[in-house]
């Protein structure tokens, strides 16, 4: 039987030969393959300011803090996202506040965010669901007209664009993930990017434990001894190793988006006429990054539910997921937030009916005809 798993990084060989140069050369932590990396996430980005951390937890907690979110304060942010964007808003005590999504797009509703607007809103998190960027026109005219930050969750998006303008750099701050299954990877990693030069300058001693200075300068033999900690700072730097790693896969990023795309394509094509399955919705003026292709089952033409739905993926070897068990659904926020069911109806009817299927530029053609065939197989064998 053909195995497809959900997802599987593309390594080359540049990659492991800067590693292992990287190793040789004892300079293992942050160092100058980081500030490379940053220059080279900077001329992608066409973004004054990237700083390299150790994961996107890691930059959107740092885009909180250098806005000076703090207890008492209001952030609005999705629930159909990964608990990280609202653990960055908790890291400061201020307070979450859930905003239903677009079905059709899955990512925040502009509408449903200005309902919630109070006097203690300060910022807004937007996350770019799967690679498709936010309405950030309207996002950004909401900010402007309450005087609010505005955070790009830019985790799946990394090499979408809106109009023409890069993911990440459609707000105030920009916040990557190079997690191992993400448009590109570092193993573990993220970063941060804005073109507000002062708070660069602010973020920098942030990521590295409030030390006012290149920090890793003063392992250097011409660097000094001497350092000062000016702020409460996080132990959130990028090291070199890792660094290391990013350097090639952002040579890499477009054609990886160009394989993803042409597989979200061939799944398109497949699904057009099968009645049970809803394929992604593109808007105008986007270039989707396909992080995810997330389908959506019409249960009421299905003898089956999506659990078991992915169950029958499961057995014939394709690897699923299910993005995201709504925020408000976990039992954490749950007890410290006081979230109820059905607060966010339309985030729970597109988690009943997900399911995230195998997408990137490892994938042959014949793993993406396997998994398509699979699917209107198994629809076929389960109709109402
Ligand atoms: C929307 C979103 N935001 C943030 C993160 C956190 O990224 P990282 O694992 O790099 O901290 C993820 C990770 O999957 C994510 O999906």
């Amino acid at each position: 039987m053909r195995k497809v798993p959900f997802c599987l990084p593309w390594i080359g060989k540049e990659e492991i030969e800067e590693v292992a140069q990287t190793l040789k050369s004892g300079w293992l932590t942050t160092g100058p393959k980081a500030k490379q990396f940053e220059e080279k996430l900077q001329e992608y980005n066409k973004i004054g300011n990237a700083i390299a951390v150790n994961s996107c937890t890691a930059a959107l907690h740092l885009s909180m803090a250098v806005s000076g979110i703090k207890q008492g304060d209001e952030v609005i942010t999705t629930p159909l996202t990964f608990c990280s964007t609202v653990n960055a808003i908790l890291y400061q005590r201020a307070r979450p506040v859930l905003a239903d999504i677009d079905e059709r797009t899955c990512n925040i509703s502009a509408s449903e965010i200005e309902k919630r607007i109070t006097g203690k809103t300060k910022a807004i998190i937007a996350v770019h669901y799967g690679g498709q960027p936010c309405d950030m026109k309207a996002i950004n005219e909401i900010a402007k007209k309450h005087n609010l930050v505005v955070v790009e969750d830019a985790a799946h998006a990394l090499g979408a664009e809106l109009e023409g303008k890069k993911a990440g750099t459609l707000a105030d701050f920009g916040c990557f993930s190079f997690y191992p299954i993400k448009n590109i990877t570092t193993a573990e990693g993220g970063a941060i990017v804005t073109d507000n030069k002062e708070a660069a300058e602010k973020l920098r001693p942030l990521s590295y434990c409030g030390i006012n200075k290149d920090a890793w300068k003063r392992y250097d033999a011409k660097g000094s001894w001497y350092y000062e900690v000016a702020a409460l700072g996080f132990k959130y730097n990028m090291p070199d190793v890792l660094a290391s790693i990013g350097l090639w896969q952002i040579e890499k990023l477009d054609e990886f988006i160009r394989a993803r795309a042409k597989i979200a394509e061939q799944y398109n094509k497949a699904f057009a006429e099968a009645e049970e399955i809803t394929t992604p919705f593109v808007k105008e003026k986007v270039k989707h990054a396909w992080h995810l292709y997330p389908i959506l089952l019409d249960l009421e033409k299905l003898k089956i539910n999506r659990s078991r739905f992915i169950g029958e993926m499961n057995k014939r070897g394709i690897g699923c997921s299910v993005h995201f068990i709504p925020i408000h659904m976990h039992p954490y926020y749950r007890e410290e937030l006081g979230f109820k069911q059905g607060q966010f109806p339309k985030a729970e009817n597109v988690f009943e009916r997900i399911i995230t299927i195998p997408i990137y530029p490892k994938m042959s053609g014949e793993d993406a005809e396997y998994v398509a065939e699979n699917i209107l197989q198994i629809a076929k064998e389960n109709k109402k």
